[in-house]
């Protein structure tokens, strides 16, 4: 079967490239977007991207993606440290989730620390820049569809 994963880039990634580069790099999101469409092609498979700032329309897109998407992959922004909603959504619909973070939420402020998310994702992947989503989109393909061992 052919994969179908929905990227979700929560609020204020929009601003990639502006926003604290020291913090999140000079990639744009538009880049970025680039990036992990290359990357879907080398795993064959097929991507949805979509940003929003609104905890509403993250929600009602995580609502939809049941029937479409086998798999969700995630950067919650802010959202990963207040939303018990977005966490209920994902929950909800019973997608197998990989969170994602640019930046290593751990080794900034303590408020950071804790995410809503992580307890209901597959995994987590922080701190590796535009690689966390790399390396989180094929994380997530392999769990969906586990590789074959090699046949003697
Ligand atoms: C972020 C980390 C969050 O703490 C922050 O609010 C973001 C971006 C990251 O990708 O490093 O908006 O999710």
């Amino acid at each position: 079967m052919h994969l179908s994963i929905l990227v979700l880039h929560g609020p204020n990634l929009n601003l990639l490239g502006q926003r604290e580069p020291e913090v999140y790099g000079r990639l744009t999101l538009q880049e970025l977007d680039r990036l992990l469409l290359q990357a879907a092609g080398t795993l064959g498979v097929n991507l949805t991207i979509h940003q929003s700032n609104h905890e509403g329309v993250l929600l009602d897109l995580i609502h939809a993606a049941l029937g479409s998407y086998q798999g969700i992959l995630i950067n919650p922004g802010a959202y990963t440290h207040t939303s018990v909603a977005l966490r209920d959504a994902l929950v909800g619909v019973g997608l197998p989730t990989v969170e994602v973070h640019l930046s290593n939420i751990y080794r900034r402020e303590p408020f950071r620390h804790h995410s809503h998310i992580a307890p209901v994702a597959v995994g987590q992947v922080s701190g590796f820049g535009a690689d966390s989503y790399c390396l989180g989109l094929r994380a997530l393909v392999n769990y969906l569809h586990p590789p074959q061992p090699p046949q003697e």
